[in-house]
C-alpha cells in the first residue's frame, strides 16, 4: 500500500510541470478578429424639420457622433487589453461595463433620428395600428401612455417595443441609454427625452417638445420596422 502511495505521488510530481505548461499555453491570447469601426450616419436631411431649430439638431448630431467615436474607442481599448492578456484587470472590467452605455447611446440616436422627418399619420389599416388598438384599446390610449412614459422624471428614452415571443407591444422607459431594455424585443418607435434633445429650444417644457416630436414622426419608417419585426419572429 505504501509502495502504491509513493508511486502515485511520484507520478503526479512527474506530470505536474507538464500540467502547468499546458495551462500556460492555453492562456496565450488568440488575436481578435477585427470588429470593424462604426461610421456615424448622416441625418443632416432633418435640418428644417418643423419645430426643431437647426442649432438644436446640429448640436444633437454632434453629441451622437461622440457616441460613435467612443464606441469605436472602447472596442479598440478592450481588444488591446484582451490581446495583451489582461482581460481580468479592473480597468478592463470598468471599460466593459461602459460599453453598453456608449453603444446604446449610439444606436438609440440612430433609431430616434431615423424615425423623424415624416408628415403623414400612421395609416389606420396598417398592421402596427391594428396591433396598437388590440394591445392598448385605442390609438389614443397608446399615445397617452407613450407620452406619459416620456414624461417620467429623469433622463432617458421612451420606446415602443414589440415582443416577438408573445406578440405584444410595450411602451418602455429606458434609463439613460442602457437600463430597461426588453431582451429579444424589437425597437419600433424611439423618442429621446434627455434634456439635450429639447432644453435649448423649449426650456423645461418637455411636453411641448414631445408634441412637436409626434408631429414629425416618420410613420412609414416605424411601420416598416414593425413589418420587419413580424417577418423575423
Ligand atoms: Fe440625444
Amino acid at each position: 500500500m505504501k509502495y502504491f502511495k509513493h508511486l502515485l505521488l511520484s507520478t503526479l510530481l512527474l506530470f505536474l510541470p507538464l500540467i502547468g505548461k499546458e495551462a500556460k499555453t492555453s492562456e496565450k491570447p488568440v488575436p481578435f478578429k477585427p470588429l470593424g469601426n462604426y461610421e456615424p450616419k448622416d441625418f443632416s436631411y432633418l435640418i428644417g424639420t418643423p419645430g426643431f431649430d437647426d442649432s438644436l439638431l446640429n448640436m444633437h448630431f454632434t453629441l451622437y457622433k461622440g457616441y460613435v467615436k467612443n464606441t469605436n474607442l472602447l472596442i479598440t481599448l478592450l481588444q488591446s487589453y484582451a490581446v495583451a492578456g489582461k482581460p481580468f484587470d479592473y480597468q478592463y472590467q470598468a471599460l466593459k461595463r461602459r460599453f453598453g452605455w456608449e453603444f446604446d447611446g449610439m444606436r438609440l440616436h440612430e433609431f430616434y433620428f431615423g424615425n423623424l422627418g415624416g408628415k403623414a399619420p400612421l395609416g389606420k389599416s396598417s398592421a402596427l395600428y391594428t396591433m396598437i388598438v388590440r394591445d392598448f384599446g385605442s390609438y389614443e390610449n397608446w399615445k397617452r401612455d407613450y407620452i406619459a412614459t416620456g414624461m417620467i422624471r429623469g433622463i432617458g428614452w421612451s420606446i415602443l417595443y414589440f415582443d416577438p415571443k408573445a406578440d405584444r407591444l410595450f411602451n418602455t422607459w429606458i434609463n439613460e441609454h442602457d437600463l430597461g431594455h426588453l431582451a429579444g424585443g424589437d425597437l419600433i418607435l424611439v423618442m429621446d427625452v434627455w434634456e439635450h434633445a429639447y432644453i435649448t429650444q423649449y426650456g423645461l417644457d418637455r411636453a411641448k417638445y414631445i408634441d412637436v416630436f409626434f408631429q414629425n414622426i416618420n410613420w412609414k419608417v416605424v411601420a416598416e420596422r414593425f413589418h420587419n419585426a413580424l417577418i423575423r419572429r
